[in-house]
C-alpha cells in the first residue's frame, strides 16, 4: 500500500450487501464481519490491525461507554469481534429498495414507461439477464431462499482493444478455490443503481451501459474469442436490435434509488 497504486478491482456498492451470502468479487468471505476483518488486515488495502483498534478505542471513554451499552453480555465489550460487528451492523443498515421499479412492483403502475416495461421483459426473457442477475436484488443472490450467492464466468476483457481482445488475467474465485470451473469466475454484482456506478465489471473495463450491452449481445468472452474454458454465459449472440438494447438500458435505469442515500444526511 503506497496510497498511489490502484487496486485491481472496482469497488462494489455497500447497499444491500448485508443480503449477500458471500462478499468480494471472488466470494472469499461470507458474513460482513469477516469481510471487514479481511480488508482491515489486507496488506494491499488498509494494512491495519483490529487488535490495535481495540487498544486505540479503549483510550476513549466515550467509545468504551458506547461499547459497554451496545454489548452488555460481553465480558470485555470492546474487542476485535465487537468492533467488526458494530461496523458490519451499520453496513447492514444500508438498504436501498425504493427505486421506480420497486414502486411499480408495489402497485404504482405510473412508475414505469412502456419502453421500460419492454426492457424488463427483454431482461427477463430474450436477453437472459435475469438468469444470473436475479430479481429482486439483481445480483447472484438466488431466490426463493436467498441462501446462496452465485458466481459466473462471462469472459471480461482486459481492455477495450478488440484487435485482438485479451482476457483479463484476474482469476477470480479460482484464487480461493482451485477448481478449473472457477477460473475467471466472479460473483454476479447487483444492477441496482447501475446508472450511477460506472465504470463496469470487476476491472472497470467498460465505461457505459451501451458498451456492456454490446459485450453481452455478442456472447461475452466467446464473442471476443477470449472465452475461458468454462464460460457459463450462454455463447450465442443475443441478436438484440438497437431499439431492444435501448429499452433494456432504460429498464436498468429504473433501478436507481437515491432516496436511501438522502436519508443518511
Ligand atoms: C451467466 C450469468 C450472467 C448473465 C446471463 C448476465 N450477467 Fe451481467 N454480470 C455477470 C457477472 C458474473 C458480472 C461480473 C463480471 C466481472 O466483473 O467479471 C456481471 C456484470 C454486469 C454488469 C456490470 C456490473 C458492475 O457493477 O460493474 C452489468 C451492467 C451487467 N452485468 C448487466 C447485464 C445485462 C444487461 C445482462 C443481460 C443482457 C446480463 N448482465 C447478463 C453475470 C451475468
Amino acid at each position: 500500500m503506497d496510497n498511489k497504486t490502484l487496486l485491481t478491482r472496482n469497488t462494489p456498492t455497500l447497499y444491500n450487501s448485508g443480503y449477500q451470502t458471500t462478499q468480494f468479487y471472488d466470494s472469499r468471505s461470507d458474513i460482513l464481519e469477516n469481510q471487514l476483518t479481511e480488508v482491515v488486515h489486507n496488506q494491499e488495502e488498509m494494512k491495519g490491525s483490529l487488535k490495535q483498534s481495540v487498544v486505540d478505542l479503549k483510550k476513549s471513554t466515550a467509545y468504551s461507554r458506547l461499547f459497554n451499552a451496545a454489548y452488555p453480555a460481553e465480558k470485555d465489550p470492546l474487542n476485535t469481534y465487537t468492533i467488526a460487528n458494530a461496523i458490519a451492523s451499520y453496513v447492514r443498515s444500508l438498504q436501498s429498495l425504493n427505486s421506480p421499479f420497486d414502486e411499480y412492483v408495489r402497485g404504482d403502475e405510473t412508475k414505469l414507461t412502456k419502453a421500460e416495461k419492454k426492457g424488463f421483459n427483454l431482461f427477463s426473457g430474450k436477453a437472459k439477464c435475469a438468469t444470473c442477475h436475479f430479481i429482486p436484488l439483481f445480483n447472484g443472490v438466488v431466490p426463493p431462499f436467498y441462501a446462496n450467492t452465485e458466481s459466473e464466468v462471462i469472459g471480461v476483457p482486459k481492455t477495450k482493444n478488440k484487435n485482438p481482445a485479451e482476457l483479463d488475467d484476474d482469476l477470480g474465485k479460482y484464487l480461493f478455490i482451485q477448481s478449473e470451473i472457477y477460473k475467471h469466475s466472479f460473483k454476479t454484482p447487483t444492477l441496482r443503481n447501475i446508472e450511477l456506478t460506472a465504470p463496469y465489471m470487476h476491472n472497470g473495463v467498460f465505461e457505459t451501459l451501451e458498451e456492456v450491452m454490446e459485450f453481452y449481445n455478442n456472447g461475452g468472452g466467446k464473442g471476443l474469442h477470449i472465452a475461458p474454458k468454462y464460460q457459463t454465459l450462454p455463447f450465442d449472440k443475443l441478436n438484440l436490435s438497437k431499439k431492444e438494447i435501448k429499452d433494456i438500458i432504460s429498464f436498468m435505469k429504473t433501478l436507481t434509488d437515491t432516496t436511501s442515500s438522502k436519508k443518511l444526511y
